[in-house]
């Protein structure tokens, strides 16, 4: 595991973003995994402003992103394909037959992450899969006790993470109890992991998923495993990061 920490979050955020320009600069057909939440808001800004000041093309790119809610239409704001269009898909020349979330609205969920799994096999597998960490340790909605083989699944929300996700809807009754998710098998499966997290908030949960012990419990500890991951922290986020794996870049 590679861990990249930056002095500021708007440096992590320009690092995180140049990663996957890079990564689309030399296969324009890259299969990226992308990730929701307030962290990569301004890795998306930032991949915008890429395209329209630098040209960075779109065109060929196949997403998949990690997760969806369950009973929210595709035209929901609180939906994670709302949040992709108004993030990114809205203002990249991505089409968007090349988008792919989690159907959440499907009758029959097994069916629809069995087909999430086939797509994404189908395709050849993810190039690149970027991540943020809830405050538990969850990546996607992989919420504790994980399982590290487990693939795209029906996931039953934690407390913790509908009260952390509940500001953005009406009231916290509103969040959906469900969502369907990568699993963290699907997500070591990728060929290269980017996992992002800025802000005090998240020090202690960052210090155990790296350094910690490999458990289900911190779901996001799974990471270690994988042959190429790299972490991306600012230095609120990597407060608690033992001194000697830290590598400044300015
Ligand atoms: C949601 C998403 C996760 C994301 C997490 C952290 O729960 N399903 O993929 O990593 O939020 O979000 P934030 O960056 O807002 O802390």
């Amino acid at each position: 595991m590679e861990i990249l920490i930056q002095p500021s979050a708007a440096s992590a955020t320009q690092l995180a973003a140049e990663m996957i320009a890079q990564t689309l600069r030399a296969n324009p057909r890259a299969v990226l995994g992308l990730a929701t939440g307030h962290t990569l808001e301004p890795v998306y800004a930032r991949l915008a402003q890429m395209h329209q000041k630098l040209l960075l093309d779109f065109s060929g790119c196949r997403t998949f992103n990690l997760d969806e809610y369950i009973g929210l239409p595709a035209a929901d704001p609180n939906s994670y394909r709302s949040y992709m269009n108004l993030h990114l898909f809205e203002k990249v020349n991505i089409a968007r037959h090349n988008t792919h979330l989690p159907d959440g609205m499907a009758t029959h969920l097994d069916a629809a992450c069995a087909d999430y799994e086939g797509r994404i096999a189908r395709i050849g597998g993810i190039e690149l899969q970027l991540l943020g960490i809830g405050l538990n340790g969850h990546i996607g909605f992989n919420e504790p006790p994980s399982r590290s083989d487990s693939r795209t699944h029906v996931e039953e929300l934690s407390p913790e993470t509908i009260r952390h996700n509940a500001p953005q809807f009406a009231s916290p009754a509103r969040v959906p109890r469900r969502a369907i998710t990568m699993g963290i098998g699907t997500i070591l499966d990728s060929h290269r992991c980017l996992l992002l997290a800025t802000g005090a908030e998240k020090a202690d949960i960052v210090a155990q998923a790296v350094e910690g012990p490999l458990t289900g419990q911190i779901p996001a500890s799974a990471l270690q495993t994988h042959f190429n991951c790299t972490v991306i922290l600012d230095s609120a986020a990597a407060a608690r990061v033992e001194a000697q794996v830290q590598t400044v870049i300015s």
